[in-house]
This record gives structure tokens, sequence and C-alpha cells, in this order.
């Protein structure tokens, strides 16, 4: 299969689709110039070059000591290698900036002054882009935007130091932005480090791998609980960031406890449901402008249980799931033992289910939203925008 959206048959709600937008780009005319504003402020937070005032603050000093300049600014050096490029390597590949673009519409659309916080974005694309890093070396990745992940480039240590540093961004950028509100503050200072929490517990199941609860699933024949591990470590590890983006922007438009709910569950299913097509494109691969962009097989040569292979438990005759489940448990499967596992879980309908359940998710968790707030093309964006990011194609 070439096109998850073409392939799909699931009804789309909401306004029409348009042509989809390579990844990355705007959704048309309707998304404010929040690129650039996020793209400054990214430079702002991780500068191109060493900076002392940059350096004072990834150090938590005012500045460096007592220092002869030369010195400091050779610690200046020493510490933009060490934090800043290994991040910015991967910020500088690419990659669509939902988290802040989500932020930024959903405050718009709440009647707050989105312009006011492209630092905060900033700062969630560098928490977002941190894990990422951290995830590859996790995940023995090869590829990651189309380059070599930054482990590669700068070495295990450096990059899992400075895939971690990107974590603690969001308190300056809290500082820069937000009103002198001490509740306010200490409110989105709880919502960022709740995604902190939540996501090292789902990278945490993530890579235990849920293989004993899958051996039970095949065993009996049931998926259900295998399905509902995967569920809650996507809800963990990729709902939550997306949450607090909702949440976040809630709280700083000053909306009511049942918008902050609904925007807060729609993340969620944002992330959750990106997640899941994540997973089923992992069986390809994802391709842009000819080139590859993620390794395609990850999770099977993992012998990871994603959301395919959790569904596939309820489709596949025993003996076959046992089969297929078996020659990848121990991640150590080849090529073509990877490809022949891609095919059955497309050929059963396992990947038609994950797309469903994805898509499903998405639409009814807005739902929710459109009870409680009125059309418009405001909420038309941060609709167009979020399926857009989970209906992204293989080639996109
Ligand atoms: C990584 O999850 C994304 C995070 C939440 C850190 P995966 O390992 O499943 O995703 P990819 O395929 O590497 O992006
Ligand atoms: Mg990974
Ligand atoms: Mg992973």
């Amino acid at each position: 299969m070439s096109n998850v959206v073409g392939a799909m048959s699931v009804p789309v709600m909401g306004p029409p689709r348009r042509k989809e937008p390579e990844a990355g780009a705007l959704p048309g005319s309707m998304e404010p110039p929040w690129a650039t504003l996020v793209q400054e402020a990214l430079d702002d937070l991780y500068a191109p070059c060493p900076q002392a005032t940059m350096t004072a603050r990834l150090c938590a000093l005012t500045k460096l000591g007592d220092m002869p300049a030369e010195a400091a600014e050779r610690a200046d050096r020493r510490l933009h290698d060490a934090l800043v490029r290994p991040v910015r390597y991967l910020v500088e590949a690419g990659g669509a900036r939902l988290r802040p673009r989500l932020l930024l519409a959903a405050i718009d659309l709440l009647g707050g002054d989105a312009a006011r916080y492209g630092p905060l974005a900033a700062a969630m694309e560098l928490m977002h882009t941190g894990s990422l890093i951290v995830d590859d070396v996790q995940d023995g990745a090869t590829l990651r935007r189309g380059r070599a992940p930054s482990h590669a480039v700068f070495g295990q240590a450096t990059a899992l130091n400075a895939g971690t540093a990107a974590y603690f961004t969001f308190d300056h950028a809290l500082r820069s932005t937000l009103p002198e509100d001490a509740a306010l503050r200490a409110a989105v200072t709880e919502t960022c480090l709740g995604v902190l929490r939540s996501a090292h517990a789902g990278q945490g199941l993530d890579l235990e791998g849920h293989r004993a609860e899958m051996d039970a699933a095949v065993a009996a024949g049931c998926g259900r609980e295998v399905q509902h591990l995967v569920r809650l470590t996507h809800r963990l590890k990729s709902g939550a960031p997306v949450r607090a983006c909702m949440e976040t922007a809630a709280l700083l438009a000053g909306a009511g406890a049942d918008v902050q709910a609904a925007l807060g569950a729609f993340g969620e299913a944002v992330g959750v449901s990106y997640q899941i097509i994540d997973d089923v494109l992992d069986m390809d691969g994802v391709v842009r402008g000819g080139t590859a962009t993620k390794r395609a097989g990850e999770d099977l040569f993992n012998g990871k249980v994603t959301m395919p292979m959790a569904h596939a438990v309820d489709l596949l005759p025993q003996a076959r799931m046992t089969r297929l489940w078996n020659g990848l448990r121990d991640g150590r499967a080849g090529r073509r033992r990877v490809a022949k596992a891609a095919q059955v879980l497309r050929g059963c309908g396992a990947l038609e289910a994950s797309r469903t359940e994805a898509f499903t998710r998405l639409r009814c968790e807005w739902e929710r939203v459109e009870d409680l707030i009125e059309d418009s093309p405001k909420a038309r964006a941060l609709w167009t925008l979020a399926d857009q990011a989970v209906s992204r194609s293989r080639s996109a």
C-alpha cells in the first residue's frame, strides 16, 4: 500500500479535505505565519552559534563565573557543541513542528495572544526533539528524518546528555513569556513536568516490549489485554505531550475547565492516533522526496508489539499468529522474515483495523470539542492541522 489516506475507508468528519501539504508545510493559508515565529524562538533558545547569554542559561548561571573572556568564549563553544549542536542537527533536518503549531493554533482559537508564546512553542519542540534523540539510541535507529540519527554523528553519550538537557528548556521559555501570575506559572510548570513523567513511563513500557503479554494473548487467541497495554503506552509516550500543549493553550487563554478537559482529551487523541499511524507506516518506512526518512520495519526487527501486531491476534488464525509472533519476538528476524511479516499484517486487516482505530478516536474527541466551541475558521484550522498530521501518507 502506498498511501494511507487513499486506502482509508473511514469517512472523515469536519471540513472537506484539502490537498495534502508536504510534510512540515503549513496547511494552506488558514495558519498564521507561526512557522517563522517558532523558528525565531528556536534560534533564540538554541542558537546556531555559540552565545554567551545562551550558555549561561544552559548552565543556569548568570555568567561563566570569573573566567577570563577568552576562557569563557571557549566554554561557550564547548557547551554549544555538547548541548546544542546534537539537538539542532535534528531540528534542522525538518519535522512537522506539530506540537508548537497545535499549541499556537489552540491559543488563537481560544482568543489568546498566540504571537506572544513563540518561545514556549519552541521549547515544546525542543523537548520533543530531545525525546527523539534518546529514543533513537534506545531503538537502535539508523535513520531519522532522512539523516543518520544524532547519536551516530555526535556519539551515544553526548547525544543522550544533549537530548536529556533539551527536556529542561521549558522553564526559561515560560519565565520569558507568561504574565506575572504565580498560579498560572505553577499550573503550566506542572503541566510540563507531568509530560516528562508520563513520557518516561510510556517509554518504559514501550522498551519492555510487551512480550510477556503478547505471549499470553497469542496463547489465549485474544488480543484485548495486549491492545489495552499498547494503547496505554501510546497515551503516555505520545498522547501526553500533545495533551499538554492543548491544556497549556487553554490555561494561557483562560478557557473554562470543560474546554480545557475536552481540548486535552483531543490533544491526547492526536498524539495516540499519530503514534498508531506511525506503527502502521513502520511496515514500509517513510519516504520523502524519494529518500527514506525512517528505516522500514524497525519495530518488527526489534520484535516490538505495536498496534497492528496487537490487532492481528484477533484477526489471524491462532496457528498463523503463533508462527508470526514466534518469528519476531526475539528481535532477531532478518529482512525476508520482516518483509513477510509486514505482508501478513497487511493481508489480515491489522493495518486497516489500526487506521480505523486512529481516525475514530480522533474524530470522536474532536466532536466533544465541537460541542463546546463555535464553528469558525480558527476551529477548522485546528482540526485540519490535527487531521493532516495524523493522515500522513507513507510518501509524505
Ligand atoms: C518514539 O516512539 C517517539 C517518542 C514518543 C519518543 P517510537 O520509537 O515508536 O517512534 P519512532 O518510529 O522512532 O518515531
Ligand atoms: Mg523509535
Ligand atoms: Mg521507541
